[in-house]
Order: C-alpha cells, then structure tokens, then sequence
C-alpha cells in the first residue's frame, strides 16, 4: 500500500483500511466546482477542458472546498469524460445541456477510430495537476483521484450525450454484446493504466464512479459492468485503498464487496443497515445523503445528519453525500453539512 504518512487529517484513509478513528471523516461527491462562487467566477474565464487541462486553474479548483468548506478530502478537478477524449472521441460541454459526443459509437467500424492510448501522452496534464495539487495540499488532508466506471463511460460513448434511460446504449450492448465487450475492454485497459498514473502521481485514494451502473439489472450490472470494475480494483487495490460507487446498483453490493474494494460508495435509496447487511462487516461503507437535502434549512440538515450517523453506526463509514451536489445549493447549508458530521 503506497500511504503517505506525512499526511496530518488521514481519517477518510484510516477509514477505508479499517483502522479506528476519533470521528467520522466527510467530503462530498462533487464538491468541486459546481455550486461555489469562486469556482463559478473561473467559469467566466476558461473553458471547461481549459480548466481541466491547466495544472494551475485544476490545482486551484481542487483546493477550494478544501479551503472554504473544509471536508476531510480533496478531490480531483477532471471529469470522467477525458478518457473518452484521450481515447479519441470528439467531447464538447455544452452549458445547460451537458456532454456532448458528435460522433457516437454504433457500430463495428466506430471502434477503428479510437484506440487504448499511452496515458502518459494523453493525459499527463492530469497526472501534473495531481502532482501539484499535492505540493499545495501541503499534507492537510488526503487526495482522491478518480475515473468513470467503464459502463458508464460506455453510456456517453454510445449515446453521445446525457439521457435518463441511455436507451441507445443499452440497444447497442444487447445487440451487439462482443462489440460492447471489445469497446469495455479498451476503456478498462485505458482506465486502469490512467489511475495508476494517477496513483504514481501522488492520488492517495481512488474512487470508481458507475453513476449509470443502476440502469442494469443484477444479470446485465454483472455482464456489462462487475466484470470491468472489478479488474480495475484488482489492478489498484494493493496501491491505494479503493472506493466504487455504482449508483442505484445496491443489489449487487455484496458482489461489489467481493471485489475488495476498501468502500463502497451508496446511494439514499437504500437504508445504511440493510447496506450493511448486503456489503458485510469489513467494507467501509460511504454516503448516503440525499444531495437535495442540502436545500432544507439548516436545522434539519444538522438533525438529518445525525440520524444518517446513528444508522450507519461508528466506524466503517464515510459521511458523504448519495451522489453529486447540486449546483444550487448554498455554501453555508454545504459548510452545515460538513460541520455537522465533524461536530458529532
Ligand atoms: O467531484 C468533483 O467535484 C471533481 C470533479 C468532477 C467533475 N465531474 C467536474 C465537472 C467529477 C468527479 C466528475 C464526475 C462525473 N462527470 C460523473 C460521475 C459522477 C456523477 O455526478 O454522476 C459524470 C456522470 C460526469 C459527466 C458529466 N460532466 C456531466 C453529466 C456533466 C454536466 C452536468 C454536471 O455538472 O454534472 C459534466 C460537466 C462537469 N464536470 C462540471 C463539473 C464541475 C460542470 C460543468 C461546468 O462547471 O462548466
């Protein structure tokens, strides 16, 4: 295991390898960017890839909520989508619609035009920006890196663009399942080799996100999903402690759990106990509050916080929140949130 024992709050690693702590760590999915104004006001300036590409604007971004909201982690400025970029997709932002890939994948000649690339190459920006993040941390608290689980990079791959059912996705996987495979099978290897870059670079945690892994059932989360996450947590788990978060995919907690992973990430649809019950005693279990729950009042987030503490119980857990923050949620409900779990 690569631990970095310079590291002064290292409750969210201790954590994870289930040592004990004085208090429940916290950080939240999404934490950076999105809803602070001075990640907003850099907004005006850069591009979203521009922000992503510049190790100064990344680190800086990084930094904030570290800064100004004060969670136990950093987390990574990037996106998920950079691998498919690396790969050779086209992938544009666009403001209020979201992802946009112009050239979709859809059939057997599509693959030819992406490839497994040298990381190093195509994403060394990332593994600069990690590595001066970790410089400006200055040992305050750990840092996580992450990717996109290959299923759900496979969903933006083949859809070219948000959805809530990724319909043309799933069509494209059901009817040509050795396609999908080989286009899981490329991202998997991207994916693998990126986090271990990232990990070389300084991450001292890496978290997998399946945020579309819930659309699948349990036969087709196995086939299409489990399968690729779980040769890139056998390929980084004796690294750095490992956490997968496959949104709404609860029903395959335990499988998820067998992977071994060091946490598993849950979201507010499933209670901590019957979580619990699934995963087993020695994974640490992260989440699981409702993110538009911040939009409540103040008091009722701090009560709220509490019952979501006593249901998960004391250690093995990670207080975060059940997927991304949302954009409009104000600073001091997020600060609410935060000191609510370092206060109890
Ligand atoms: O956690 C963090 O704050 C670190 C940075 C981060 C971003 N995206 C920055 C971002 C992380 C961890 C992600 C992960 C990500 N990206 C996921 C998985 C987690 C999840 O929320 O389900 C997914 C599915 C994406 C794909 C993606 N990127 C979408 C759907 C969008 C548009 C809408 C949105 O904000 O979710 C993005 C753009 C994006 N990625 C923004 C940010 C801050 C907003 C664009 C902007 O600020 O200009």
């Amino acid at each position: 295991m690569n631990r970095d024992r310079t590291i002064k709050n290292d409750l969210i690693v201790k954590t994870l390898l289930g040592e004990p702590t004085e208090r429940t760590p916290v950080w939240m999915m999404r934490q950076a960017g999105r809803y602070l104004p001075e990640y907003i006001k850099l907004r005006e300036k850069y591009s979203f890839f521009e922000r992503c590409q510049q190790p100064e604007l990344a680190c800086e971004i990084t930094l904030q909520p570290v800064d100004i909201v004060g969670v136990d982690a950093a987390i990574l400025f990037s996106d998920i989508l950079v691998v498919p970029q690396a790969m050779g997709m086209e992938v544009q932002l666009i403001e209020k619609l979201g992802p946009l890939l112009p050239e979709p994948i859809r059939q057997e000649r599509d693959l030819k035009r992406i490839q497994v690339p040298d990381v190093h190459d195509r994403l060394n920006y990332v593994f600069e920006a990690i590595k001066l993040i970790k410089q400006e941390l200055n040992d305050r608290v750990p840092l996580i890196g992450f990717a996109g689980a290959p299923w759900t990079l496979l969903c933006y791959m083949v859809q070219g663009k948000g959805s809530k059912t990724f319909d043309e996705a799933k069509g494209f996987c059901y009817q040509n399942p050795e396609l999908a495979h080989a286009l899981l099978q490329m991202i998997t290897d991207t994916t693998i080799a990126y986090l271990k870059g990232q990990v070389a670079a300084g991450a001292d945690v890496v978290q997998v996100f399946d945020s579309w892994g819930g659309l699948l059932g349990k036969k087709d989360f196995e086939t299409f999903s489990l399968r690729y996450i779980r040769q890139i947590v056998e390929a980084v788990k004796e690294e750095v402690p490992t956490i997968v978060f496959a949104k709404g995919a609860w029903s395959s907690l335990q499988e998820m759990a067998e992977t071994g992973a060091h946490g598993l990430g849950i979201d507010w649809c499933i209670e901590p106990k019957m979580a619990r019950q699934f995963a087993g005693d020695q994974i640490t279990l992260q989440g699981n509050f409702d993110p538009a729950k911040l939009l409540s009042p103040i008091p009722v987030i701090q009560s709220e916080v509490k019952q979501m503490l006593s249901a998960f119980g004391p250690g093995k857990h990670i207080a975060n929140l059940g997927h991304g923050i949302l954009p409009n949620v104000p600073v001091d409900h997020a600060k609410a949130f935060v000191e609510a779990v370092k206060n109890s």
